[in-house]
């Protein structure tokens, strides 16, 4: 494959514009952005002027079908994520999809089997994966550092920060709360760093505290109380099949001092948190601290990412962030929901 790379962007906002696109594919050798495709005609010609993108659709259906295209980066809200994989990789296209992947296991599960049918990369957009804090603790814990990993504590808890817009908080548009908008980066961040142990059972707590009252100011602005339909926390205890355990926690508004987000791992040997990098651990009765330096040479977590879904298609390489991996993640998340509505435990079947 000598020709650059054609990619067709679904969706012309937040995380496209701010992330995706520019430093993103943009920063990429060998790649191009020739379509982009948005509901609103506005937002899509306008990002497609700012950018010389030469194509553009207001309908997805249109944009997977263009000859020529080798994958397309969807970026519309979760519960739109599903229709648009299927109908990318039933065209033969590559695809990168935003977090979530899906909001169901079963939707995961279809995109699954659509693209080993299709013979083509699915990858989930967990850009937490690709930073160089995270590629440095992932290549230390992998060297056994931490010995077993008993437990692991994983927070992604805002106490202000709640995403106004529809595409977030109407349950139509999101298929939940902040469990699946922020809860998954650093849920996915932490199994990845345990080596991906498969979950068996869960039980989780989901509540609607704060967000339709209006106590808190929220800090990007106002939300509609009304349309306000999801969670705005959430928290999860979860057994793995090796023995392990976990304690999760994510929410958009929460009386706490700032932003806590971040992971834990416990181990016998030693225990570090992502993304510091902080380690702690005991030899010959002395206790040690450490701190594991972020990985020299690392692009922003954004742009790694994308470039390695771009060596993968071009090097027939698997997917570097495969859909089995997000299957857990997405089972987890599911099953706090769950286990929060019909107030017990809930297990987890073995999916592969
Ligand atoms: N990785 C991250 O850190 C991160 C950050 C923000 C958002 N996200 C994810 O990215 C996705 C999009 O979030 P966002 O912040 O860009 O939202 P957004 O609301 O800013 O943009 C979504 C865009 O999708 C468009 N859209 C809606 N329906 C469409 C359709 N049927 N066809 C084509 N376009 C359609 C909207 O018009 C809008 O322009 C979500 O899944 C979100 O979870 C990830």
């Amino acid at each position: 494959m000598n020709k650059k790379l054609q990619i067709g962007l679904i969706g012309a906002g937040g995380i496209v514009q701010g992330a995706h696109l520019n430093p993103g594919w943009l920063a990429v050798p060998d790649c191009e952005v020739v379509a982009v495709c948005d509901v609103n005609p506005i937002a899509a010609q306008k990002l497609a002027d700012k950018f010389q993108i030469p194509h553009v659709f207001n309908d997805y259906k249109d944009l997977v079908k263009m000859k020529g295209l080798d994958a397309v980066d969807i970026c519309t809200p979760n519960k739109l994520h599903t229709p648009m994989v299927l109908a990318a990789l039933k065209a033969g296209k590559h695809v990168m999809c935003e977090k979530p992947l899906a909001t169901t296991v079963k939707e995961v599960l279809q995109m699954q089997k659509a693209a080993q049918a299709a013979k083509k990369i699915l990858m989930t957009a967990q850009h937490c994966r690709f930073g160089e804090h995270s590629q440095a603790i992932k290549a230390w814990v992998d060297t056994g550092a931490l010995g077993e990993v008993y437990h692991a504590r994983v927070n992604a808890t805002r106490r202000n920060h709640l995403p106004t817009s529809p595409g977030f908080i109407n349950p139509e548009l999101s298929g939940g709360g902040p469990c699946l908008d922020i809860g998954v980066h650093a849920l996915d961040t932490a199994m990845w760093l345990m080596g991906f142990p498969r979950p068996v059972r869960v039980s989780g707590r989901a509540l609607t505290n704060f967000a339709k009252g209006h106590e808190i100011p929220g800090a990007w602005g106002e939300w509609d109380r009304k349309m306000y339909g999801v969670e705005d926390f959430a928290s999860g205890y979860v057994h793995f099949d090796n023995g392990a355990t976990m304690a999760l926690e994510a929410s958009w508004l929460q009386h706490q001092e700032k932003e806590d987000w971040n992971a834990t791992l416990l181990g016998k040997k030693a225990s570090v948190t992502w993304p510091t990098g902080k380690f702690y651990t005991a030899i010959n009765r002395s206790l040690i601290d450490g701190v594991i330096q972020p990985k020299p040479g690392v692009k922003p977590a954004h742009t790694e990412e994308i470039l390695a879904f771009a060596d993968a298609i071009r090097n027939d390489k698997p997917s570097p962030v495969p859909v089995e991996q997000t299957l857990s993640v997405i089972a987890i998340l599911e099953g706090i929901m769950t286990s929060s509505a019909v107030n017990k435990e809930v297990s987890i079947p073995k999916y592969a």
